[in-house]
């Protein structure tokens, strides 16, 4: 159990489910919030106990994006010093799975951090939107290139010119979530995926993660030689010896991570 101002963390086995409480403003992501996230997710990557994450925010939003009010009065010189999104950048530094369990709005930087992470359930009321150019700007944590590369340019420049808004089941046709559910199951179906995910060997798993990243931030040459490289080096752990070994003596695998 982790618990910090705007972050609440639970334990299942294998699992860690993390919540954003700051529900009265619709989790309104100001910079305390995102470095307490950002800290609770690194540290619990370096847990043992730990083997994938489930990010929740509330009912009716996940989170409604960047804290309005801290921006508005800022200049860009107070922005660019403030580097805010550096703290958001380092959720990318996480290597375990992580899986957004999205109810409600999913806004701006909400969105946004519903694409840093690696799947998204989405409840049946999610509503998913990059509403920055509404108010005068445009997204700052990743939105115009995750997007772009999730659902391509031309539906992703019609949502990020627009602002407009889509429901759980548009983002679904889209390929943005990986599965709508009712909204009350989201998050058991979330902890449920990522407990078949910590079922799997924990360095295989890391490792491709890490190879599906490369695939959207690499060309393919460099890409394909990390995937053989990481598949090399695999053939390093007791994990790779029980799995094979299991299939072959028709048992089930049991994984240590080793
Ligand atoms: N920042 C600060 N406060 C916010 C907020 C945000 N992003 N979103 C909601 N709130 C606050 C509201 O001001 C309101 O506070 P009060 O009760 O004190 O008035 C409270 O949360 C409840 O919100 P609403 O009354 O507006 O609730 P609603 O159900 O009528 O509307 C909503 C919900 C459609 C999500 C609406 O709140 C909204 O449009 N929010 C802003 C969404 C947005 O533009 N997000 C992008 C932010 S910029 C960004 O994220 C940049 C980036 O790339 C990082």
């Amino acid at each position: 159990m982790g618990d910090s101002k705007y972050i609440h963390t639970e334990k299942t086995d294998w699992v860690a489910l993390v919540r954003i409480v700051r529900h009265e403003i619709l989790n309104a992501l100001n910079l305390e919030l995102v470095s307490e996230l950002a800290e609770e997710l690194l540290r619990l990557d370096g847990e043992n106990d730990v083997r994938c994450i489930v990010l929740t925010g509330g009912q009716k939003a996940f989170a409604a994006g960047a804290d309005i009010s801290e921006m508005a009065g800022s200049t860009a010189i107070e922005m660019k010093m403030r580097n805010q999104f550096r703290v958001w950048d380092s959720i990318r530094l996480v290597r375990k799975p992580i899986i957004a369990a999205v109810n409600g709005f999913a806004l701006g930087g909400g969105c946004e951090l519903a694409m840093t992470c690696d799947m998204i359930v989405a409840g049946e009321d999610a509503k998913f939107g990059q509403p920055e150019v509404k108010l005068g700007v445009m997204p700052g944590a990743g939105g115009t290139q995750r997007l772009t590369r999730l659902i391509g340019k031309p539906r992703a420049l019609e949502l990020l010119l627009t602002g407009r808004r889509i429901s759980a089941d548009e983002a679904y046709r889209l390929g943005l979530v990986n599965r709508v559910v009712p909204s009350e199951d989201c998050v058991n179906e979330a902890v449920m995926l990522a407990s078949e995910i910590a079922k799997q060997a924990p360095c295989a798993v890391q490792l491709i993660k890490e190879a599906a990243n490369k695939a959207l931030d690499a060309d393919l040459q460099t890409g394909m030689e990390f995937e053989r490289n990481a598949f090399y080096l695999l053939f390093a752990t007791e994990d790779k010896s029980e799995g094979m070994r299991a299939f072959l003596e028709k048992r089930k695998p049991s994984f240590h991570g080793k």
